[in-house]
């Protein structure tokens, strides 16, 4: 196995779009199996996915960062942008998946640092995040410092269900407490 010293964390290339939507469609199926109807997970589609996440790299690739292992295999990856919604947060992190094999090796914590970095140098200093209630990977989030903002109900593929918004205040105050490890990637 990859020691973590091998993952290069960094912008994400119209190329990745492939892999990121793959990884995207395996951790939705793995995370939200039995929070979400099976049919709407069997029924994602990785063209569709692939054609977004070309559309967003296109856009703005600094705004997607992945997670790439020494042979080039994406093995996470993550979204972030202006704020859609509440304006009390000028940022959002609008996705961040690790694929399963990889998960709870820090990856994780290195693309949402990766992200409020981002966010940081595109002029936004606080960042909110939704994630569905029944979801346990929330708790990471709080182990990184957000606190819970909102909740509202939502639907995802005919399913209602709750969702609850973490938010950090002041993205810079928690960059300046990381490790140096955690910096490496360009804003
Ligand atoms: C949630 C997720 C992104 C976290 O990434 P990860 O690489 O597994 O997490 P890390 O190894 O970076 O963990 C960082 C810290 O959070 C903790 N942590 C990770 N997952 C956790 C969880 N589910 N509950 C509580 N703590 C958790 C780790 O123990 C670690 O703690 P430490 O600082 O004491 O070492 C990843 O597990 C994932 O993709 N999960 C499934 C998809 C998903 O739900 N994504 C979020 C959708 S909004």
């Amino acid at each position: 196995m990859a020691v973590m010293s091998e993952i290069t964390i960094r912008s994400a290339r119209p190329e990745d779009a492939r892999g990121i939507a793959r990884l995207d469609i395996e951790t939705w199926r793995t995370t939200y199996a039995g929070m979400l109807s099976t049919a709407y997970l069997v029924g994602l589609s990785e063209r569709r996915r692939e054609a977004g996440w070309r559309g967003a790299i296109l856009r703005e690739p600094r705004d997607v960062r992945v997670a790439v292992g020494s042979n080039g295999a994406i093995l996470g990856f993550g979204s972030c942008g202006p704020n859609r919604g509440d304006r009390s947060f000028t940022g959002e992190v609008f996705t961040l998946y690790v694929a399963p094999d990889w998960q709870n090796q820090g990856i994780g914590r290195r693309l949402l640092i990766a992200l409020f970095r981002r966010l940081v140098a595109s002029g936004r200093r606080s960042a909110i995040l939704w994630v569905l209630r029944e979801n346990p990977s929330r708790f990471f989030y709080e182990r990184l410092g957000a606190q819970q903002v909102s909740r509202k109900p939502i639907a995802v593929g005919g399913t209602a269900i709750e969702a609850i918004a973490y938010g950090w205040r002041d993205l810079p105050g928690f960059l300046a407490e990381v490790s140096s490890q955690d910096r490496e990637s360009e804003p």
